[in-house]
C-alpha cells in the first residue's frame, strides 16, 4: 500500500503531508498525517496502538487526519486537520525516549502540525512530548495545560442535543424527555448531570461496574438496562451513544426507538449509508464529529493559553453549529452528516481562500 495509492482511496483523499518517522533504539515508530492546514496548522491527537500492519496503521491515520480537518472546521477554529499515530502496544512500548523521540519528529515540522491525547496517549505523556516540542497541547493543568477535555466534549453534545430537539420537538431541552446514555465513562457522566439538571429522564448501561455503581450513588433515579441491545430497544427520545465508535449498525437501527441520536462517541456510523437508514426512518443523528468537538476546542484554546470561560463560550455554539447544519439538511433534502460535511468543505474553502490575498 503506497501512500500515494491510499490516499487516491475516495474515504481519504488529498492530504497534504504524510510523514513516516522511526527511532530504532526506543523503537519509536510513528505516522503523522495532515489532511489540511487551508485554517491553519494541523491539530490532532495520537493515538497509541498495536495495529496488525503497517497498512492498517497508515489507514487509521489518513482517516483519523481526514476527520479532525472536518471537526475543526465545523468547530470555527483556525486550525486544519492533523493525526498522529503510534504503532506498537501502549502497555509495553510507551517510554520517555519513544514519547520524546516522537515529540523531536513532531517540532521538526516547525508548527504544521499538533499533538494531543488521543486513545493510549494521556496528559501525562503529552508533558512529557512537549519537552521535545512546543507543538503539543492537551497537557496537565500543572503544566500549563487544559487538562481533561471530556468536561467540555460532554457541554458541547449537550448543546447539539438541545439543537437536535428543538429540531424534533420545537424547544431547545431535554426536559421530560427521555435519554439513554450508552457509556457512563468521562464524558457520559458529565452528560448526565447536564441532563439531569435540565430535567431529562435518563437511562443508562455501561460495562463497568465501577461506572454503574457511580451512577447508582451520584444519580439513583437513573434507570439502567443491560447492555447497548438491550438501550436501543428501550421506549427512549435520545440516544447518546458515549462508549465506543460503530454504535449505529445495521441491526441498531432497525429496532431503535429514539427520535434523535447525539452523543459523544466518535465514528458512530459502522458503515457509510446508515445516515440515510437513519434518515429514512425518521431519526434525526446529530453527526458525531460535530456534537462531540467539545473536547478539540478545549485543547485548541491551551495554544493561546488556556481560559476555561471562554472555552466553553466557544463549545456553547455547538449549539448554533447543529441548529445551522440541520436547517441545511432540510433545505437540501439530505442527511445531516452530509450537510455538515458541505459546511466544513465551504469554511476550509472560503477561510482557506483568504489566504491568497498578500500581506505585503
Ligand atoms: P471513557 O473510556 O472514559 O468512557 C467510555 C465508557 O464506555 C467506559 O465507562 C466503558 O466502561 C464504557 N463502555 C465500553 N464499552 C461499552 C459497551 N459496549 N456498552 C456500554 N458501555 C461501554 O471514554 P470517554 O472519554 O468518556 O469517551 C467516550 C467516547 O467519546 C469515546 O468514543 C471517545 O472517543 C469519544 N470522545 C471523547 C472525547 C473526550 O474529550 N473525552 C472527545 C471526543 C470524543
Amino acid at each position: 500500500m503506497g501512500v500515494f495509492a491510499s490516499t487516491e482511496d475516495p474515504d481519504s483523499t488529498g492530504h497534504e503531508q504524510v510523514v513516516f518517522c522511526q527511532d530504532k533504539q526506543s523503537g519509536l515508530k510513528a505516522i503523522i498525517g495532515i489532511y489540511s492546514t487551508a485554517l491553519g496548522p494541523a491539530l490532532g491527537g495520537t493515538r497509541f496502538y498495536p495495529y496488525a500492519s503497517e497498512a492498517d496503521a497508515l489507514h487509521d491515520v489518513l482517516d483519523l487526519s481526514r476527520g479532525m480537518a472536518y471537526k475543526n472546521a465545523l468547530a470555527g477554529l483556525d486550525l486544519g486537520g492533523g493525526k498522529a499515530v503510534i504503532w506498537g502496544d501502549p502497555e509495553k512500548d510507551k517510554s520517555e525516549s519513544l514519547l520524546r523521540a516522537y515529540g523531536r519528529f513532531v517540532q521538526s515540522l516547525g508548527g504544521r502540525y499538533y499533538t494531543a491525547c488521543d486513545v493510549g496517549t494521556y496528559v501525562a505523556d503529552m508533558d512529557v512530548v512537549a519537552r521535545e516540542t512546543r507543538f503539543v497541547t492537551g497537557r496537565s493543568v500543572e503544566h500549563g495545560g487544559a487538562g481533561d477535555s471530556s468536561v467540555l466534549t460532554a457541554w458541547g453534545v449537550f448543546q447539539g442535543m438541545r439543537a437536535a430537539a428543538e429540531h424534533v420537538w420545537g424547544s431547545p431541552t431535554l426536559a421530560g424527555r427521555r435519554v439513554g446514555v450508552s457509556g457512563l465513562g468521562k464524558v457520559g457522566k458529565h452528560l448526565t448531570a447536564h441532563l439531569i439538571e435540565d430535567g431529562a429522564s435518563v437511562v443508562a448501561t455501561d460495562v463497568d461496574q465501577r461506572a454503574i455503581d457511580w451512577v447508582r450513588e451520584a444519580y439513583p433515579q437513573v434507570d439502567l438496562v443491560d447492555d447497548a441491545a438491550a438501550m436501543v430497544a428501550a421506549d427512549i427520545d435520545v440516544y447518546a451513544p458515549c462508549a465506543l465508535g460503530g454504535a449505529l449498525a445495521d441491526d441498531t437501527v432497525s429496532v431503535l426507538r429514539a427520535k434523535v441520536v447525539a452523543g459523544a462517541a466518535n465514528n458512530q456510523l459502522a458503515h457509510p449509508g446508515i445516515e440515510k437508514q437513519l434518515a429514512d426512518r425518521g431519526v434525526l443523528y446529530a453527526p458525531d464529529y460535530v456534537v462531540n468537538a467539545g473536547g478539540v476546542i478545549q485543547v485548541a484554546d491551551e495554544i493561546e493559553g488556556f481560559n476555561f470561560e471562554r472555552a466553553k463560550l466557544r463549545a456553547t455554539r455547538i449549539y448554533d453549529t447543529t441548529r445551522e447544519i440541520l436547517r441545511l439538511a432540510d433545505a437540501e433534502g439530505v442527511p445531516p452528516a452530509v450537510a455538515a460535511d458541505r459546511l466544513a468543505e465551504r469554511r476550509m474553502a472560503e477561510i482557506g481562500r483568504l489566504r491568497t490575498i498578500h500581506l505585503g
